[in-house]
């Protein structure tokens, strides 16, 4: 579809894993591991999304060290400020420069009962004050043999982006339930056929300029020898890793896939 250049996104969730000083030795792990194999930063975008207690930390070391990664958060709040106990405001994560927020996470829907609803909500929150939404889709296995692979998200999907105006910027995640955590990788082809369908809901909801533009990322069980298969792929446009994001050597040898395997 089209001619416009996505820039691939590596990002990192590393979801109830590494407090502020493990956040601290990893994030210069990971860029030293970087440096050292003369990684080309222009090349890929990367993204870390720390627990929310981290993110003061590792924003002042990035921000010292200019070292070049995007700040992510795995949750806001749909509401600004005010009764909330335990909320986060989107307005707190933009004064730390916070760039990204996950929403709609599949344990997020699972374990916090988090509804269409919610997300939709959430995603107007971080748009609100200036941040990027990566907005997280996804099937259980039954739900794949029930309707089909691209049901689900193209609905999820559908509903996060109800309202949202058409310059809007998003990053829409497809991560199939069954392949978060589990070692159970879906294959490149099965990625490719629901992220083409997503890039359809995008050009339906938002324009065509946005289905164009906006990056569609696969996460689950991604592995640095995976990776190159998926980006391979012509809607996929990076990714959002899981358990290999903690391991500083595998995050960097994925974030690198562009020299081990070419794409
Ligand atoms: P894994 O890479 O551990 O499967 O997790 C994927 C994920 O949920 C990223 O948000």
């Amino acid at each position: 579809m089209g001619s416009v250049t996505r820039k691939p996104l590596i990002a990192g969730n590393w979801k109830m894993n590494l407090d502020h000083l493990q956040a601290v030795a990893f994030v210069q792990k990971l860029h030293w591991t970087l440096k050292d194999a003369a990684h080309e930063t222009d090349s890929v975008e990367v993204a870390v999304f720390p627990p929310f207690t981290d993110i003061r930390t590792v924003q002042t070391l990035i921000d010292a060290d200019k070292i070049p990664f995007a700040l992510g958060a795995q949750d806001v709040s749909t509401k600004d400020s005010g009764a909330y106990t335990g909320e986060v405001s989107g307005a707190f994560l933009k004064k730390l420069d916070v760039d990204y927020v996950i929403i709609g996470h599949s344990e997020r829907r699972e374990y916090h009962g988090e509804t269409d609803e919610v997300v939709a909500a959430k995603v107007q929150a971080a748009l609100r004050h200036g941040l990027v939404p990566v907005v997280c889709v996804g099937e259980t296995l039954e739900q794949r043999e029930e309707s089909g692979p691209t049901a689900v998200s193209v609905a999820q999907l559908r509903a996060a982006l109800e309202g949202v105006p058409s310059d809007a910027d998003v990053v829409v995640a497809y991560e199939p339930v069954w392949a978060i955590g589990t070692g159970q990788v879906a294959s490149p082809e099965q990625a490719q056929e629901v992220c083409a369908a997503l890039r359809t809901v995008i050009s339906e909801s938002l324009g065509d300029s946005a289905g164009e533009r906006t990056r569609i990322l696969y996460g689950g069980s991604v592995k640095s020898g995976n990776i190159a298969s998926f980006m391979r792929e012509p809607d996929v446009d990076g990714a959002l890793v899981g358990g290999a994001s903690l391991l500083a050597d595998e995050f960097a040898a994925i974030i690198r896939y562009q020299k081990h395997v070419g794409v």
